[in-house]
Order: C-alpha cells, then structure tokens, then sequence
C-alpha cells in the first residue's frame, strides 16, 4: 500500500506580517559549506546555463541582495499571482481571499528536496523554480534559507515575523537520515514521530495544537477532521506569524462608521479609519487604479493596496494583473501627502491547496501511482505520495494599539489647508500584498472584498 502524506500551510497574520526562524547560523554559511546534493536534478532545457548567460542580469539587482536570492523571490512573486489567480477562479467576486504565497512556496520546497521524475518536474514548474539559473535552482533550499535570514533580519521590537516548520512522521517509519538533516538544517523543521497508525485522530489533534501555538491561537483546526487516517507516514507544516504596528498609526477617534460597496448592488457597513499623511503613493490610469503603500514599523515590510478606480471592476484588475505591472507599479510611486480611509477588518481564508495545485499543475505529488519521492525514505523505495495540502491564513488590520499619538493630530489639522493632497478611499474591494520591500518578497496577498462583520 502507498504511504500517505499530508501538507499543511497554517498562515496567520495579525494587521501585519510574519516570518522565518531559521537558525542564524546558516545566515553565514555559503553554498560549498552545505552538503545539499538533492537526490535528483530537473533542468529547465531552456534556460541557458551559466557560462552562456554569462553574468549578465536581465534587471539590477537592489543593493546588498545575493543575486540568487533576487532570482528566488522573483520566482516566488511569479507563483504569488498565479496561484492568487487560480483561487479568484474558484471563488465568486464578493469573496475575500487571503493567504501566505511564500509559506506555500516554501513547504513545497522542501518536499522537492526528495523529489525525483516527473514530481520534481512539476514542483519546478508550478513554483516557477525553474525560471532560475541552474545553480540556483539545484541549492534553491539553501537560498530559500538565504532568503528567510533577510526576511527575518527586518523584525524590529514592535513587529514580529516568525514562522515555524516542523515534520510529523509516524513512528514505525524510516525517513532518509540526510533528508531530515537537510529539513532541519535549512529550514528549521525537525521530525516529530507520532503514532499515526493506532491514534490518528489524537495525532491530528496534536498537529493542530502545535500549529495554534506557533501562532499565538489564530489559527485552529488546519487539519479537517478525517484529513489524518492510519495510512498517514508524513505531515509537513509551515506556518507563519506576522505582527506589526504601522509606522504611523491611524487614531481611533478619527475612526468612522462608513458604507462600503461589495458590489453595484451590495453594500455593508465597516469602521473606516482615517489619516492623513505622507504615504508612498501612485496613479496608474492606463491600468485603472491608484496604488498606496503603507510601512510597518522596523524598516522593509510593508502592506500595499491596489484598488481599482472607481465603476471599474477588480476582477478585471486581477485578470491583467503580472509581477512586472506590480513591479511597475512600485517602482513608479513618489512620496504624496494622502488623505486615506481605510477599513478595520479581519479576514480568515483557509482551502484546499492539493486542489488548486492539481489545477496548476502539480499532479503527480498527489497520485499514489506516480508519485516519486524516494529521497524521503530511509529504503529510497517509491512508495510515498502527498494525500493533502491545506493552507489557512488570517488577517487583522486596525489603527492599533497605543492610541496614535501628538503626529497624528497635527497630521489631521493640516487636512483643510492643503488642497494638493490626494484622496484615497478604500471604500469598494481592492487588493492587498504584504511584502518586504527591498527585494519585492510577497508575503501575504489577498482580495478584501467583503471587510464587514459577518
Ligand atoms: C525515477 O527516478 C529513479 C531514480 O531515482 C529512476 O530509477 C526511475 O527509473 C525513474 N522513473 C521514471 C518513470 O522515470
Ligand atoms: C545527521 O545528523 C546527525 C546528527 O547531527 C549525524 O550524526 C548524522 O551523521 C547525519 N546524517 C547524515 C546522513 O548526514
Ligand atoms: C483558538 O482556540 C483558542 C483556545 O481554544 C481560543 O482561545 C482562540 O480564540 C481560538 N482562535 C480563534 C481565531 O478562533
Ligand atoms: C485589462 O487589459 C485589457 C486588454 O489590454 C484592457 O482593455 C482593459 O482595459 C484592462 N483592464 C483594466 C481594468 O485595466
């Protein structure tokens, strides 16, 4: 029989973002110091090798930023949109969607260490891994742990960004000593045997405590009833936490009840909040939107919202959306005094991943007929297949915490005088991306169309 295997994305997110807890010390580490020889190799035959690319880049790199890790993240971004996308299929218009690309990305990654065949194929495909160099693509883990040591670099006192993995294996099964090494090496996941065969429920159970806890009880129940049976050999779980206090907080009392527009026909009521500041701000009419950044504190993560002008359509934003328009977009905002509303909201979305993955692409991880993973197990036999993948994510957003002090204020009396301020009212469903800002990394990407109570 076909052992079975489960992933597990738990995202949270409180009003902000967070990440990865690697240990430092591969911070430090370069490649050759790593003995990540996967167990098999897929080349994209066409993307040139690096002799004949030669060392030319096709876009500059920001400073400071080990080109590889650039080329990840861009990967990464690239497998952002195409998964959001792939959910706004599925979903109809006045439905919020909310997730952790990178978290998605990254539990993956670590199933492709074990990959082999058509398997690993499909992961370099669907997580565009394979638009890398080669190099990269082969120590993709170890710029994945790169990329986690600068993401994690960012946290400041009043923001935490933490993320934490960890394998479940059932305890009568021999797992690849060298891939659980690897696991824990890169990203921090050490194997936990559980006892899957005689108590599954109770082991279900378990995982999802353990998930509650690393992120401070906002998410419970990732694993659906049933989700773990006595066939089960492997959960993987990522999870992510993010924590953030803007930069400049909006004040409670400017808060407001206001109307806003799921749709031509629908509206609801939602707290909106107000502040007038200066905010890294664009107008893009080409494209029929304004975009507006908004910084957390402790420099590098920042939320930005895209919304759609207005009779204008987000899906048809969404449909035209690419990595290079965002990147566009971003790269072509000035700094503006903005008058923003902007609702509290809080938003949970959890789904099937196999599903949509299946969609895009990955298939064959979740066939028990072709699945390939044998560096995963001690026997190196081809017996393993993912029977599942789930992902849930939340989202706070408020003024927050401490009331927004003396700036604030001064910030809200300057409004009547000055007349070249821009306005920028989320009050219709709009886009939302949490990310760090140097290297353009998507951390959370989401659709708040229906930010009201329910
Ligand atoms: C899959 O990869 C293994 C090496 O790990 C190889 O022996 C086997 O022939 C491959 N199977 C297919 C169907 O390509
Ligand atoms: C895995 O790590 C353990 C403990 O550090 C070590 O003893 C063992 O040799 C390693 N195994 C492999 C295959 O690298
Ligand atoms: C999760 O469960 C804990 C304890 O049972 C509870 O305190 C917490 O509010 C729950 N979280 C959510 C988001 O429902
Ligand atoms: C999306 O792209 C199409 C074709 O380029 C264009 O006609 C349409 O106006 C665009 N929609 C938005 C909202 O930008």
């Amino acid at each position: 029989m076909r052992m079975k295997w489960v992933v597990c994305v738990g995202v949270f997110w409180i009003f902000s973002t967070s990440l990865a807890n690697v240990a430092t010390d591969i911070c430090n580490l370069k490649p050759k110091d790593l003995p990540l020889e996967p167990v098999c190799i897929h080349r994209n035959p066409n993307i040139p090798d690096e002799e004949e690319a030669g060392t030319e880049m096709p876009e500059t790199v920001p400073g400071s930023t080990n080109p590889r890790v650039w080329e990840l993240s861009k990967a990464n971004g690239y497998f952002a949109l195409a998964l959001f996308k792939q959910l706004s299929k599925g979903k109809s218009e006045d439905k919020n969607i909310f997730m952790s690309p990178f978290s998605i990305s990254t539990a993956f990654a670590m199933t492709k260490l074990g990959a082999c065949n058509s398997t690993l194929e499909q992961i370099m495909q669907v997580f565009e891994f394979d638009t890398i160099k080669e190099k990269t693509s082969d120590q993709v883990h170890f710029f994945f742990a790169k990329l986690n040591c600068r993401l994690y670099r960012k946290t400041h006192n009043s923001v935490e960004l933490v993320s934490a993995n960890r394998l479940f294996g059932e305890k009568t099964f021999e797992f690849n000593e060298n891939y659980q090494n690897i696991s824990e090496m890169v990203y921090g996941a050490k194997l936990l045997p559980l006892n899957f065969k005689e108590k599954p429920e109770l082991s279900r159970q378990r995982i999802n405590e353990w998930i509650s806890e690393k992120t401070n009880k906002r998410i419970n129940n990732t694993l659906p009833e049933g989700s773990i049976d006595v066939n089960t050999i492997l959960v993987l779980v990522n999870t992510i936490y993010f924590k953030g206090q803007w930069k400049s907080k909006f004040n409670r009392q400017h808060s407001h009840k206001a109307k806003f527009h799921v749709s031509e026909t629908d509206s609801c009521e939602v707290q909106m909040m107000y502040q007038e500041n200066t905010y890294n701000y664009g107008k893009f009419p080409e494209d029929n939107v304004k975009v507006l950044e908004m910084f957390y504190n402790g420099e590098g993560i920042s939320m930005v919202i895209v919304l759609p002008d207005e009779k204008k359509k987000l899906a048809e934003v969404e449909e035209n959306l690419t990595l290079k328009k965002l990147s566009n977009w971003l790269n072509n905002m000035k700094n503006k005094q903005v008058a923003v509303q902007f609702p509290r909201f809080r938003i949970e979305d959890s789904f099937s991943l196999k599903e949509n993955l299946q969609a895009m692409g990955l298939k064959d991880i979740f066939s028990a007929e072709h699945a390939s993973l044998p560096g995963m197990v001690a026997s190196n036999e081809n017996d393993l297949y993912v029977s599942d993948a789930f992902h849930k994510a939340f989202l706070e957003v408020n003024e927050e915490g401490s009331v927004a002090a003396a700036a604030t204020t001064v910030q809200f009396t300057g409004r009547s005088l000055n007349l070249n301020r821009e306005v920028f009212v989320a009050n219709r469903p709009f886009l939302l991306f949490i990310r760090e800002t140097t290297i353009n990394t998507l951390i959370f990407v989401g659709r708040v169309a229906n930010p009201c109570d329910r």
